[in-house]
């Protein structure tokens, strides 16, 4: 049977309801991941989880290795991965502790250490990504919340930035401008190496706060660990309704 993995966001370094079997240190040939993988049954299926930022939480998003931390997904056989992520609200609906599952990505990020093709060059090194994410997992993660009865947009613009500052309010509005509907610091170049290695990614957004400029005064952690209190339960219903379908 197939084993899901999941990466889990800010908000979500550890899974509720997972009955951990062991973890897994992988050593791979871009460094160490984020951390151990953790490995369990949730919801009567196998499932293989890391948190993105580290377990306590301690990665900035500009400082994740995620070479490594795909390349191990793949190493352990993983096929399918659902990555969670926080993100910044951008249009209209994307209010806090909402839900989306995107499915376009615009990266603003740079710097970042983005693609497996940089030596063995004889390979092909152009992946097709006119749509970033895996079209079966995200109808199945529309299933899933339909089910659930939980209100997700279907389709949204990620746009990544490059943190780990928030952004202006000039940024927000050129990225509305350019079609953005949310904004996060993580997708990328996750999305892009999970394809590169041949696996399927899907993401579930859950919107910790209004991007920048778009609700009167400062964006605080505070309010943003609200939010993505109030998101991730919602988060964990559709991956319950995912996983037992899975
Ligand atoms: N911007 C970028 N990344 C984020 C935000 C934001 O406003 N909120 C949560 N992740």
């Amino acid at each position: 049977m197939a084993i899901l993995g999941i990466i889990g966001g800010t908000g979500l370094t550890q899974m509720q309801h997972l009955n951990i079997q062991k973890q897994s240190r992988i050593a791979t040939p871009f460094g160490e991941p984020s951390a151990a993988y953790v490995h369990g049954e949730l919801y009567g299926n196998e499932v293989v989880f890391l948190a993105r930022h580290g377990n306590p939480h301690t990665i900035p998003p500009h400082k994740i290795n995620y070479r490594a931390n795909i390349w191990g997904f793949k190493e352990l056989g993983i096929n399918d991965i659902i990555a969670v992520a926080a993100v910044g609200g951008i249009s209209a609906e994307m209010k806090p502790a909402h839900i989306a599952i995107p499915d376009q990505i615009i990266d603003y990020s740079y710097g970042r250490a983005h693609t497996f093709f940089e030596d063995d060059l004889a390979n092909v090194t152009h992946i097709d990504f006119s749509y970033p994410y895996a079209n079966l997992l995200r109808e199945a993660l529309i299933g899933a919340a339909t089910q659930s009865n939980l209100p997700v947009s279907t389709q949204a613009t990620y746009g990544c930035t490059q943190g780990p500052r928030l952004e202006t309010a000039a940024e927000i509005r050129r990225m509305h401008q350019d079609g953005c509907d949310l904004v996060g610091m993580t997708g990328m170049p996750e999305a892009a190496l999970a394809r590169e290695l041949g696996l399927n990614y899907a993401a579930l957004a859950v919107v910790a706060n209004w991007g920048a400029g778009l609700q009167a005064g400062e964006i605080t952690m505070v309010e943003i660990e609200q939010n993505l209190h109030e998101g991730m339960a919602n988060v964990t219903r559709i991956l319950e309704m995912f996983i037992k379908a899975y």
